[in-house]
């Protein structure tokens, strides 16, 4: 969900509008806002997009006020209706709440506020937090006290807003184990899930920690910890450019992203080799004597980065010789893993806010593991956590389907696995030189992808109709294969998997039907027979009726076993990765696209998912 807080002097309710549009892709089920006017509060919310609810601003607009809080949502608790929508009132409206995360104990409180008389509109544990919230307020007749307590009585994981009708000059917020930053203006002051909220207004931020209420006003910020102790977060200047949080004249941020993948890769690339030819990771925090010591790997992450872990076993195991696993975070989490003090769990997140991989890497770091985030947000959770971090530098990814993150992920990967030979001595230099050099090179190679746009487009034109497709791919474009399908789930709402192309034998040829379309990753002819063997499987199904579409690369005559042919640039089998996605992120845009969906914000997702 995204959270928005302000109180200063202009009109609240165009600042907090202004905040979540920004914030929309982390949750666009329903949005609403409240603002203190007289003594009451003033609150509308609607179902669906934040559209509707400046539709219905617009048409019976709130009273002038300069305090107000917003959110856009991301369902957990209660379906997305009007009525579960935030902010939520207590009892007698004196406050109104937004709420991001999970109350775990929202049944114990919700029974005993009934017991006690109240009567709650909605489903949601926010508005158990709001009726809580309203009682503590009449005891301790100050909102940031309230906060206080009513925090101590929560379980779970949150950040809350309120404002209170009768104390117009403050906007009281907490924070445990969900993301907020606090915008510091002048004769201003804002609240976001992040800095995305406000930076129109302001670059200053302060970071909150762990169980932390702030109280702002217009010309003060005060932080305490959950027990009322004194407490300070930690200030730091913004320093992304408001142009890349816009469209550049793309129909959606998904597809501007794709295109920017050049520039995100050289980005990624950037300062990593020095004059001495060796490779550097200044960010990374751990020393080579730790490095020496590691001798197992664990790659966590959800969604797309979970598939850039894949990819990086294949290159880690190859080039550095230490074991390497790849695990869903939330698996990895909660079955008992065998972790040591030499184990190195890398924990790939675009956000750095997925709930999923932050409770992993908690877990990791009890059980005295070493935690390396790979992360393309600064300052963000998971990298704040970790103890050392590998930033991806692609800029701002607002799209929910991951484009520019998944490929700058893996060149992390890669940095990092080659990294690992130099300090461990697994290869030698002008190896690494060898494979730097090709990384170098990868920004061209993307780009000439791009260059053939127009033919994948055409190619998903044709494909408006389907409703399913497979994907086939070994080695490193296994991954790959399940990416490809993962954009068609997330996107086009169609039935969409990956599979390893030796173990389609062994099952999924019983899917294959005539006329049904097959995205064939093809590996690069090499020493290995792994191109024949995927040659193989192609005529198979191609043999079953299925209409092939083979990615390979240039020069080789696919012709005899594919009905298209996607060509790629040369490159190394373990690097194939950042050039044959590009191709599968264009068909699902496209086809996303040409189907009439929302290609930034699909159903039923959000982009940092806050909650386990
Ligand atoms: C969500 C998004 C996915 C993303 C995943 C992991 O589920 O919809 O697109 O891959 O989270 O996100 P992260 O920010 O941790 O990389």
């Amino acid at each position: 969900c995204g959270i928005v807080g302000y109180v200063g002097h202009r009109q609240a309710q165009d600042v907090v509008v202004e905040g979540l549009r920004r914030l929309e892709y982390r949750g666009y089920d329903s949005a609403g806002i409240a603002l203190v006017d007289g003594g009451a509060i003033a609150s509308d919310k609607r179902a669906g997009k934040l559209a509707n609810l400046e539709a219905a601003l617009a048409a019976a607009p709130l009273p002038a006020s300069s305090t107000g809080i917003g959110h856009t949502r991301w369902a957990t608790h209660g379906a997305p209706t009007d009525a579960n929508a935030h902010p939520h009132l207590g009892e007698k409206s004196r406050i109104a709440l937004v709420h991001n995360g999970i109350v775990e104990n929202y049944v114990q409180l919700r029974t005993e506020l009934e017991a006690a008389g109240h009567v709650l509109a909605s489903e949601t544990d926010t508005e158990v937090a709001a009726h809580v919230l309203e009682a503590e307020l009449a005891e301790a007749g100050d909102l940031s006290e309230a906060m206080r307590r009513t925090c101590r009585r929560l379980e779970g994981a949150f950040t809350l807003v309120a404002v209170d009708a009768e104390d117009p000059s403050t906007v009281v917020a907490a924070r445990r184990n969900s993301p907020l930053v606090v915008g510091i203006g002048e004769g201003e002051n804002f609240l976001g899930s992040d800095v995305a909220a406000f930076i129109e207004h302001t670059r200053e931020a302060l970071e909150l920690g762990q169980d932390q209420v702030v109280a702002i006003t217009a010309d003060g910020v005060v932080v305490t910890g959950f027990d009322g102790s004194p407490a300070e977060g930690t200030r730091y200047h913004v320093d992304w450019d408001l142009s890349a949080a816009k469209k550049d004249g793309y129909d959606w941020y998904m597809r501007k992203e794709i295109f920017e993948q050049p520039r995100a890769v050289a980005d990624a690339l950037l300062g990593r080799w020095s004059a001495e030819g060796q490779l550097q990771l200044d960010e990374l925090r751990l020393s080579e004597g730790e490095l020496r010591e590691i001798d197992k790997i664990v790659v966590i992450g959800c969604g797309t980065a979970n598939y850039s872990g894949l990819v990086a076993k294949y290159a880690i195991e190859h080039w550095t010789r230490i074991p390497c696993e790849v695990e869903l975070a939330h698996e990895f989490r909660y079955r008992d893993p065998i972790l040591t003090r030499n184990t190195l769990v890398v924990a790939i997140s675009q956000s750095g806010e997925t709930a999923d991989t932050l409770m992993a890497i908690r877990y990791a770091k009890l059980q005295k593991a070493k935690v390396l985030a790979i992360c393309n947000t600064n300052g963000s959770t998971i990298p704040r956590e970790s103890d050392a971090v590998i930033y991806t530098h692609a800029g701002p990814e607002i799209a929910v389907a991951s484009t520019k993150g998944f490929l700058t992920q893996l060149i992390a990967c890669y940095l990092l696995g080659l990294y690992l030979a130099q300090v461990r001595g697994t290869k030698f230099g002008d190896e690494i030189t060898a494979v730097v050099r090709e990384l170098e090179l990868v920004p061209a190679k993307v780009q000439q992808q791009l260059d053939r746009c127009e033919e994948i487009y055409a190619l998903a034109r044709e494909h408006a109709d389907t409703r399913s497709v497979l994907f086939l791919g070994r080695h490193a474009g296994f991954p790959v294969a399940l990416e490809g399908a993962l954009k068609l789930k997330e996107l086009a709402y169609i039935h969409a998997e990956g599979f390893a192309a030796g173990e389609l034998k062994h099952g999924p040829i019983a899917l294959i039907e005539e006329g049904l379309p097959v995205f064939c990753v093809m590996p690069p002819k090499g020493r290995d027979q792994l191109h024949d063997k995927m040659a193989s499987a192609v005529q198979e199904v191609r043999a079953r009726g299925a209409r092939t579409i083979a990615l390979v690369e240039e020069g080789d005559d696919a012709a005899s076993y594919a009905d298209t042919v996607i060509p790629l640039p040369k490159v190394p089998t373990l690097l194939q990765p950042l050039v044959a996605v590009v191709p599968l992120q264009l068909f699902a845009c496209e086809l996303a696209t040409v189907m009439g969906h929302d290609v930034d914000q699909p159903r039923n997702l959000a982009k940092s998912v806050t909650v386990e």
